[in-house]
This record gives C-alpha cells, structure tokens and sequence, in this order.
C-alpha cells in the first residue's frame, strides 16, 4: 500500500525519476528535497522491500517554477496537480498507479479540491500514460509546447466531486 515518501527513499525516487526521464522532468538530490517540502501528496509504493513506484503532487501556492504547474497555476484558482507519477518497469500494469491516484482521489475529495490536474507528453507521444490517464477519468484542456518545440504535452483534468467515489477505475483494483 502506498505511505508517505521519506528522504530516505529519495535514492530509489532518483533512480526510478532517471530510468523514464525522457517523460519526465530531470530531478536531482537538491531539487527533490525542495519538491518534497512543498509537496502535498509524495507518496511512493515499496514492494518486496524496495521503492517500486512514487508519486508526486502539488496544490495551487506552491513555489514550483514548471511550466506546467505553471500553466495550471494562470488558470484554476485550486488544483491538485500531480507532478510526477512513475511505477518501475517490472511493476507496471498491476494496479499501483490506480492506488497512487486513489490517494490523490482522497486528499483532493477530503480538502474539497474540485480538480486533479497533469499532463502528459503527446509529441513524442507516451500512449500508456495517454491510456491510463483516459481511463481514471481525465480530460484535455490544453496543450502546449516545451524545450524549444521538441515536446507538446497535453494538459489533463479530471474533475472531483466531494464525498463521491473514484471515477473512472480509480476506484477499482
Ligand atoms: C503510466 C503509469 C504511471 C501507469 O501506472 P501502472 O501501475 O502501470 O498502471 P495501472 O496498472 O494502475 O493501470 C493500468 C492501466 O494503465 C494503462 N497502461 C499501463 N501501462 C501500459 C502500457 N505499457 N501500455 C498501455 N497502457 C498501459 C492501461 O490503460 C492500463 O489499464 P488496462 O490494462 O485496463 O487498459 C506507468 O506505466 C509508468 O510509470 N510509466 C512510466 C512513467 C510515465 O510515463 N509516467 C507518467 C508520465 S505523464
């Protein structure tokens, strides 16, 4: 079951971070530690005694200079917006994405948070993400060009309802 992300998993965040940085956001020591105390949610999944999978998430306020927290930030007046989700390779598919977002599910339903948000890259296109992204409920509300025009990502919400369940299958698993 997922539980609170502590400095010592940050070695196994890193390392998780680094194998899919080519859809992600390269992260440091010192840059995870400044995300870690301004995050709202960084939750991470241990699985036979070792960190197989990490989220992280962020509300409106937080002093985070992403372009797409950015973007969300111009817009929405309170978001939950999930900066990075990662599940290792050997691990994928079994549901532990699901659960992370169950607690992103939660935290914004319990705080009355009416919007989840993300992105995801589509040129050059990560359609796993795409599928489970689509799959727990989420939607397009914009798109927009990083690094110079190399990469369009889309930007995803998904909206929350106070004391509902999980839409989508977050739900479910
Ligand atoms: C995207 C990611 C977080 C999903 O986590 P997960 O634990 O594998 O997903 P779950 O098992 O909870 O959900 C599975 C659903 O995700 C989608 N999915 C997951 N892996 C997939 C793959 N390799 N190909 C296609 N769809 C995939 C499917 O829709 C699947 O549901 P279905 O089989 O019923 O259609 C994970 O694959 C990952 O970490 N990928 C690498 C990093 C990444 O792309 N992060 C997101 C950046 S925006």
């Amino acid at each position: 079951m997922p539980r609170d992300a502590t400095p010592a998993d940050f070695a196994a965040i890193l390392a998780l971070n680094e194998a899919f940085v080519a859809v992600l956001s390269p992260l440091d020591g010192e840059r995870l530690a400044r995300l870690h105390a301004q995050a709202e949610l960084h939750r991470v999944i241990e699985q036979d005694g070792r960190v197989a999978a990490f989220l992280l998430a962020f509300r409106e306020g937080a002093d985070y200079d992403s372009p797409n927290y950015r973007w969300f930030a111009q817009r929405q007046a309170r978001f939950l917006y999930v900066d990075r989700i990662v599940v290792a390779g050997d691990a994928q598919a079994r549901g532990a994405g699901s659960r992370l977002y169950r607690d992103v599910y939660a935290r914004a339903s319990r705080d009355g948070v009416p919007l989840i948000t993300c992105e995801f890259d589509i040129e050059p296109p990560n359609p796993a993400s795409a599928r489970f992204h689509a799959r727990l409920g989420f939607r397009e509300v914009g798109r927009q060009q990083l690094d110079h025009g190399s990469k369009t990502v889309s930007l995803q919400a998904l909206d929350v309802v106070a004391g509902n369940t999980p839409p989508g299958k977050i739900g479910a698993g």
